[in-house]
């Protein structure tokens, strides 16, 4: 826990450095990065950039794959999280471009098969939705679930319009996104949440019952689970 989500999102980015840098890459084994989109890891992205500048970190043995991604709008699309992750972090550091994924129509039926090939995610970072979804496993999405389509509820799609100039119409109905399953199997899994909006969900992830309504409930299952928050999202614990 720190006091906000600037303190939160250093700590974020200073643990991924510290477990790429410690990790020992072969031609065959990358370090993996599972990814997010979203407010929540902007100020992770801006601090990963930083440290890649002033040579703390290099991305060249990191293979990375991104969560989720809306159905309907081109990868060209400003809003599209294809966009997102070039504008936030890929454009910005050393990843040659052959090791990043994001989940499209043409690959998300090999999406599982290709993680398993670079011999599983090493570390997956997570934001979570205030209705406690992780990627875009809604509420009643199967605890077992890989990656697959899945329709947004009505709740998403508000919470995201803000990101569509406030336009309810304009935000894509339906995404692809990596199932629980797909988060639970990373070896670690670290999410990050800042904000009262969130502290229901941060509620629910640790003292909750385990239950597909709240996907992000999934992750008390796993051996190592490393929850990052600012202070007001803890306020329901
Ligand atoms: C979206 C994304 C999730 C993200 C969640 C929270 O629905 N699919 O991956 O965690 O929203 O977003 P934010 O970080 O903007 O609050």
């Amino acid at each position: 826990i720190r006091e906000n989500k600037q303190q939160t999102s250093l700590w974020v980015a200073e643990y991924i450095v510290h477990r790429i840098n410690a990790f020992k890459p072969s031609k065959d084994r990358p370090f993996v990065l599972g990814l997010p989109t979203g407010s929540s890891p902007e100020l992770v992205y801006a601090n990963l950039v930083k440290f890649y500048k002033n040579g703390r970190v290099s991305f060249k043995h990191v293979v990375t794959f991104n969560m989720d991604e809306y159905v309907g709008i081109p990868t060209s699309h400003p809003q599209s999280y294809h966009s997102f992750m070039f504008k936030h972090l890929f454009q910005h550091v050393d990843i040659p471009p052959s090791q990043i994924h994001i989940p499209s129509l043409e690959n998300y039926q090999q999406y599982d098969d290709l993680i398993a090939k670079y011999g599983g995610i090493e570390l997956f970072l997570c934001g979570v939705g205030s209705d406690g979804h992780i990627a875009f496993n809604e509420p009643g999405s199967s605890l077992s679930s890989k990656t697959r389509i899945k329709t947004l509820t009505k709740e998403t799609i508000m919470a995201n319009a803000r990101f569509f100039d406030g336009n309810i119409e304009a935000v894509p109905k339906s995404a692809i996104t990596v199932g629980v399953k797909t988060v639970i199997d990373a070896r670690e899994v670290v999410l990050i949440a800042d904000g009262r909006g969130k502290a229901e969900a941060v509620r629910q992830a640790l003292e909750g019952s385990i239950s597909h309504m709240w996907t992000v409930t999934a992750l008390q299952m796993h051996p190592k689970f490393v929850m990052a928050v600012d202070e007001a999202a803890t306020e329901e614990l």
